[in-house]
């Protein structure tokens, strides 16, 4: 397993490319079941999670083949299977969004009931009384899902709560639905509008994504496209809380600031500059950051839960304290005990943790607990005296292509170390 070893104390100056969205390009690879039809995805990210769901994608009798670094070329023209085995549910939490596509072009599905993660259970209610409501049978006794749409028919939805994942995996079912589905109260997070334009690129009519409800005209026939994923929001925060933990002056091309506002805002009120335009984001931070008025994470609009740990390690030597409120997650502060032994002052009760400052950090062996946590030790280290060496990194590359590629672009001493 590969350790990572950053040399903190540096300032960062560079400019980074940001790479394609794992939250976007995970629904879209489930999405590519809906059509029989080559597709073609550029700015996919390498990330062990495409891995995983390109195993998926294969254990249904389907093709996906690199082509060059970030393309990916995928062939769904003869799946001969419906069933996602239980290894692969347990290597990715987010399996599940298969569900609905796999009904849509199966009409029937096998998957083991995926369990909790790092951050706490992942309940998938949500998702099955919505596919229930287009017409699904599903059996969830005995911990995998047995089920069965000989016809899926579309309806009104309500989502009681705008669970990402749920609005994504009724967005696919409703395009094998006959007639119009819409769901209210879905989520409005822009990888649910990403997922909305490649489906749309195939020939679908969807329509409402980064609004509350969302309508979907199903039984289409979708045709292969070309699509090209978003940048991801929260690699790109992640550069951006490097560079105010580290200090410095960097560049992001591609990241795309209306997509990550609330985590710029808190920065701009810490005290970096941030400035945007067409081609990307760049913060440039001076002094100690200042402590920031309470985050507290919630669905987007709202501050990002994915950003929570990142923006945390970033004010661990702020001026004051600030207050973190974690609502979306009930186990999201596991990177707190980590960043402590680096001489961070974070106190936790239950969703609340509160960040003291302090004057310096130091280096320290310290390892990930999950993917956003595992980011969060890289921005601290960046800014703590010496050497930190950073192991269990297998969650840090589910969800970015090369943290160490894109620090050293930043000016950063980080390396990939054998261990
Ligand atoms: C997506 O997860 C993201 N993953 C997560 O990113 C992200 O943190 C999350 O959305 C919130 O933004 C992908 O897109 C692959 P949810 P998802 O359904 O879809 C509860 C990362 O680090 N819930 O919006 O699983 C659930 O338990 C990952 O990149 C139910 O109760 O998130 C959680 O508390 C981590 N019943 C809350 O809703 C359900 O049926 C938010 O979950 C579904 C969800």
């Amino acid at each position: 397993m590969s350790q990572l070893t950053i040399k903190g104390g540096r300032r960062l100056e560079g400019e980074a490319g940001i790479q394609g969205a794992k939250n976007s390009v995970l629904p879209i690879l489930a999405a590519t079941l809906l059509t029989a039809e080559q597709v073609e995805l550029r700015g996919c990210p390498r990330l062990r999670d495409v891995d995983a769901s390109i195993r998926i994608l294969e254990g249904l009798g389907c093709t996906a083949r690199w082509e060059g670094e970030n393309t990916l070329e995928v062939d769904t023209r003869s799946p001969g299977g419906c069933a996602v085995s239980e290894a692969l549910m347990r290597e990715m939490r987010s399996s599940a969004i298969f569900l609905g596509a796999i009904l849509a072009r199966c009409g029937q599905a096998e998957l083991s009931y995926p369990g909790g993660c790092e951050l706490g259970p992942r309940p998938i209610d949500l998702h099955l009384s919505g596919l229930r409501d287009l017409g699904a049978e599903i059996d969830d006794a005995g911990g995998v899902l047995h089920c069965k749409a000989s016809h899926l028919r579309g309806r009104e939805i309500v989502l009681g709560f705008p669970s990402v994942g749920a609005t994504e995996n009724l967005m696919l079912a409703a395009c094998g639905a006959d007639g119009v589905t819409t769901i209210l109260g879905a989520a409005r997070e822009p990888e649910i509008a990403d997922l909305q334009n490649f489906l749309n690129a195939c020939g679908a009519r969807v329509s409402g994504a980064g609004t509350s409800a969302v309508s979907i005209e199903g039984g289409r026939p979708l045709h292969g496209c070309t699509y090209t994923i978003m940048p991801d929001r929260i690699a790109a925060a992640t550069y951006l809380c490097a560079a105010a933990s580290a200090g410095g002056d960097i560049f992001l091309r591609r990241a795309r600031e209306e997509h990550l506002s609330t985590v710029t805002a808190a920065l701009r009120e810490a005290g970096c500059t941030i400035r945007s335009d067409a081609a990307g984001v760049s913060c440039a931070c001076r002094e100690r950051l200042k402590a920031v008025r309470p985050v507290r994470t919630a669905p987007y609009p709202g501050f990002p839960t994915d950003a929570q740990a990142i923006l945390m390690a970033a004010l661990l030597r702020c001026r004051g304290a600030a207050v973190f409120e974690e609502n979306m997650f009930a186990s999201r502060y596991r990177h707190v005990d980590e960043l402590v032994r680096m001489g961070a002052d974070i106190r936790v009760s239950g969703r609340a943790a509160v960040v003291s400052g302090v004057e310096r950090l130091h280096g320290a062996p310290v390892r990930c607990t999950d993917l956003r946590g595992g980011a969060a030790l890289c921005v601290a280290a960046l800014a703590a005296e010496g050497e930190t060496e950073i192991s269990q990194t297998a969650h840090i590359c589910r969800g970015y292509e090369d943290i160490a590629r894109d620090l050293r672009a930043l000016g950063a001493d980080a390396a990939w170390a054998e261990s």
